[in-house]
């Protein structure tokens, strides 16, 4: 059995954020030590509430902390448009008795990596303010950090504005903090998670594998399916969050080039866009390796071979 991967999980659940949750879960391959929350797709009261909900649902005890509830410098923005007033919309859950440990996300993100033994992936999928201010408040933490894994960017256009992805959008300044750490970033953008759609058919199978984490996804992707055709008039809804989690089960969904990301944070129509210069036209040296391709059919058989694992007693 090869070693599981250690990983923190910063995340602003959303429904893509809520399956990211549920494969770190299921997943043998993956040893999820916290999960830390983040303001983002709603506030960051809906984001740790939908969080807890979704580890007492699957019968988890993993810790989970509230981080910051606005960005670094701008405004906070949220997207209920798209994941409803509470952030999780379309699903009952039990009455919430799980709780946050009473401690800022940054606060533990500094004390957890200070003291790992070995380098911890941080894999984070909302905006970046709580990895951002972690990386302020305590510099040293970037030599615990083996990779930053994100979801975010795109090499293209954006989602949020024609030039700005909605994590980086949320908060451009801590996505420069974080491109210009020096720690090895790898950015899964919309480039290939726009290419994850998941739609009624694949939703429906899934669902009807039966159990806890099955059942939930078909659920939460009934509704975002929904949302998403509503509000971006496609057919089904990108799974962004989970792409970065099933590359760590499963490499060989991805391929990655490297390149110079550069995050705009200028304020005007490009004020958070991911310049990614694939053709190495800067003198710069690369500071990420950016998703380029996604195998989609073996992603999707990731994602159903994870949840529909029989539940972890
Ligand atoms: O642009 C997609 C990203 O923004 C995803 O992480 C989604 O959850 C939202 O946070
Ligand atoms: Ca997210």
């Amino acid at each position: 059995m090869p070693e599981k991967k250690a990983i923190l999980l910063d995340c602003d659940p959303g429904h893509d954020d809520a399956v990211a949750i549920l494969m770190a879960l299921k997943s043998e391959k993956i040893d999820l030590r916290a999960i830390t929350v983040v303001a983002g797709n709603q506030t960051l009261e809906k984001n740790v509430n939908n969080t807890l909900h979704v580890c007492q649902h699957m019968g988890s005890n993993v810790a989970v902390y509230a981080g910051c509830d606005r960005p670094l410098l701008k405004e906070p923005f949220h997207a209920g448009f798209v994941h409803g007033e509470s952030g999780l919309d379309g699903v009952e859950f039990e009455p919430l008795e799980k709780t946050a440990r009473n401690r800022h996300a940054v606060s533990f993100i500094t004390d957890y990596l200070n003291a790992a033994l070995e380098p911890v992936t941080v894999v984070a999928t909302g905006p970046l303010t709580n990895i951002a201010l972690a990386l302020r408040l305590c510099p040293k933490i970037a030599g615990r950090i083996g990779e930053i894994l994100l979801m975010g960017g795109s090499m293209g256009a954006g989602n949020i504005t024609p030039a700005a992805e909605f994590n980086m959008f949320c908060d451009p300044e801590a996505a420069d903090i974080v491109f210009r750490s020096g720690i090895p970033v790898r950015m899964v953008g919309l480039d290939v998670t726009q290419k994850a759609m998941c739609v009624p058919a694949i939703y429906e199978r899934i669902r009807a594998h039966g159990g806890k984490a099955c059942e939930l996804f078909g659920d939460m992707m009934q509704y975002y399916c929904m949302m998403e055709k509503e509000v971006f008039g496609v057919e089904g809804g990108a799974l962004h969050d989970p792409v970065t989690i099933a590359w760590l089960i499963d490499p060989e969904i991805l391929r990655f080039e490297p390149m110079l990301v550069e995050v705009d944070r200028i304020p005007g129509p490009s004020y958070g866009r991911t310049n990614c210069d694939r053709h190495h036209l800067r003198s710069e040296p690369a500071n990420a390796m950016v998703a380029t391709e996604i195998d989609v059919e073996r992603f999707w058989t990731v994602v159903e071979e994870t949840l529909k694992k029989e539940d972890k007693s």
